[in-house]
């Protein structure tokens, strides 16, 4: 979800303002996904590499998200959607780690949309973690390196259960990945947008899904 910050200074705001809109627009593409076919949503919200931004914003955009969805919990629980927090969560804030359980315990029997945000996250640091999983299981006697399969290792990571994403969007007219699902979005297909995050809306993701459905997708058979 990149270009909140120049959505805002587009406008003469400041760069939270424009976080506070990308957040919005979280909104109503949860409430639209369903009925678009979509079943599982992860949103980049904080990367591992974004605590090199002022300490200001850093804690408007964690604060931001787990007061927003905590705001919309009554909601999103009519909508039946179940929300994960992915990431490392030994480095937030005490009081943001305790509304992620609590966010997390209120809408865990959900059997509607997967919403996972992406907090604190990144691909690379999602691998090792797995990886420090699987050894610690080895080194404990567990396990031998010989049963380590794909469909094992994704057990250990922060989205695991999940199937791999189908289309990664990133927004905000850059051209990369940015550590982001590294492992998981092998096969996904790619689309980057020229955007602004606030200016992606529910029509957004249905032109998405349209051209995604048109893409010829061979997962390496000829
Ligand atoms: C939001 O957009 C992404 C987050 C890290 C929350 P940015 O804050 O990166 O916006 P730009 O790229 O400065 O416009
Ligand atoms: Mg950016």
């Amino acid at each position: 979800m990149d270009g909140n910050g120049r959505w805002a200074v587009e406008r003469g705001l400041p760069r939270i303002a424009g976080h506070r809109q990308g957040a919005q627009a979280v909104h109503d593409i949860v409430a639209a996904a369903p009925g678009l076919g979509v079943t599982a949503l992860t949103v980049f919200a904080f990367s591992t590499e974004n605590w090199k931004r002022p300490p200001d914003e850093v804690s408007y955009i964690l604060h931001l998200f787990v007061s927003m969805v905590t705001k919309w919990l009554p909601e999103l629980v009519s909508q039946h959607v179940r929300v994960r927090i992915i990431g490392d969560r030994a480095a937030l804030p005490a009081d943001v780690s305790a509304s992620v359980e609590t966010i997390e315990k209120r809408t865990v029997s959900c059997d509607g949309l997967h919403l996972n945000v992406a907090l604190n996250y990144g691909g690379r640091a999602e691998i090792l973690h797995a990886a420090r999983a699987f050894a610690a299981e080895c080194a404990a006697g567990t396990a031998a390196p010989e049963d380590l399969t794909e469909d094992r290792f994704d057990s250990y990571l922060w989205l695991w259960g999940e199937a791999p994403p189908d289309i990664i969007v990133r927004t905000g007219a850059e051209s990369r990945v940015s550590n982001f699902l590294l492992w998981e979005m092998a096969y996904a297909e790619l689309f980057f947008l020229d955007l602004l995050w606030p200016d992606f809306t529910p029509a957004t993701l249905d032109m998405i899904v349209q051209k995604f459905k048109s893409r010829n997708r061979r997962f390496g058979s000829s």
